[in-house]
């Protein structure tokens, strides 16, 4: 099949949940398909050093309701990415590659963004995977490693050359890190010199900032990361707006106190009580916000140490602010 038309029912919906280390567990992939039964999910990066050890079934747990997938890697020997590439075929509609991600750990091992900086080796890695496995292949890229390098164009055709079939380009250079702004305009001079499929990234916290991020971008859709923190709906909201015009508004500041108990026992039921209480104090920032004394409130949530005194003081919440 020619480049990027195997990948075209996968991103059907034009939009995507990003891949975001420590958040999108199986958990928040599912609470994301509840509202949305067609966008891409994406695991968290999965280290394929790490994968080659132990296969971590925490990390690459599935549900069948999950597809369409991604499953998305990170290294920079291609043919350990690409026997894990191969044993994630059975969990996975489609393989991504990390070579965006831009912290210091993860670029010092030349994985991740640093991959930007040597695009032979990330060539071999997109053409060693590639050989290795029947499901669609992408990458995820930033617009270059610092503001003097941004190579995204170049690299991005090089990738396509090489077998990827979609990219999703975050529009930032890896030396922002996070900070600034995504550049969405620059997007398209990428999306000009592919014929693959693009998925714009970056600063889309809303329907209109993923309006926008498409009419700047040109880009085929959008992928969704920290905007979806405290609202899974969100992913769901942009393809009713992009599919039939629909703007449905963001959760009440009751629905997101639901959210988040939701949330908690969800992580309480997949990984158990100790540890799903710890892993879930990330998350009260983002749901338990907008009143007055929420600040109050979440000190005393990630200091308690037991499921039902935190859904009491949930419900708490809930009375104050009915
Ligand atoms: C906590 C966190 C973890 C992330 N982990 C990954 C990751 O595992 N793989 C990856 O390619 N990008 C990762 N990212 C980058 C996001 O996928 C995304 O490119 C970035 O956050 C910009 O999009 P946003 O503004 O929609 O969040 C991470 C971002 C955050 C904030």
């Amino acid at each position: 099949m020619e480049n990027g038309k195997s990948v075209n029912h996968l991103i059907s919906s034009h939009v995507s949940l990003a891949p975001m280390a420590g958040i999108t567990d199986y958990v928040l992939r599912s609470l994301v398909r509840e509202h949305s039964k067609t966008c891409l999910l994406t695991t968290e990066m999965i280290s394929s050093e790490a994968l080659t050890q132990v296969k971590d079934t925490v990390i690459t747990a599935r549900d069948k309701n999950h597809s369409p997938i991604s499953y998305q890697l990170s290294g920079h020997k291609p043919e350990m990415i690409a026997s894990c590439a191969e044993y994630l075929q059975k969990y996975a509609d489609m393989i991504d590659i990390n070579m965006g991600c831009p912290v210091n750990k993860v670029v010092k091992g030349t994985d991740g963004a640093a991959l930007m900086r040597n695009p032979k080796l990330a060539e071999e890695i997109v053409k060693t995977v590639k050989e290795r496995i029947s499901i669609p292949l992408s990458v995820k890229i930033r617009l270059g490693y610092t503001a003097d390098e941004m190579n995204y164009v170049k690299f991005g055709e090089r990738m396509q050359s090489a077998g990827t079939d979609f990219i999703t380009i975050h529009a930032r250079t890896r030396s922002q890190m996070y900070g600034g702004k995504a550049d969405w305009k620059k997007i398209a001079d990428l999306k000009k010199s592919v014929d693959i499929p693009v998925f714009a990234n970056g600063d889309v916290i809303s329907i209109e900032t993923a309006e926008q991020c498409l009419e700047e971008s040109h880009a085929d859709g959008v992928a969704i990361g920290r905007g979806i923190l405290g609202d899974p709906t969100l992913i769901s909201r942009i393809e009713q707006y992009i599919n039939n015009g629909k703007k449905i508004p963001p959760p009440t500041l009751e629905e997101k106190i639901e959210g988040i108990k939701k949330h908690l026992l969800r992580e309480i039921e997949f990984r158990g009580e100790e540890v799903g209480l710890k892993f879930t104090r990330k998350f009260y920032p983002y749901y338990v916000n907008g009143f007055p004394g929420a600040s109050k409130y979440r000190g005393q949530l990630v200091l308690i140490e037991n499921k039902n005194d935190i859904l009491k003081m949930l419900d708490s919440i809930l009375l104050k602010i009915r």
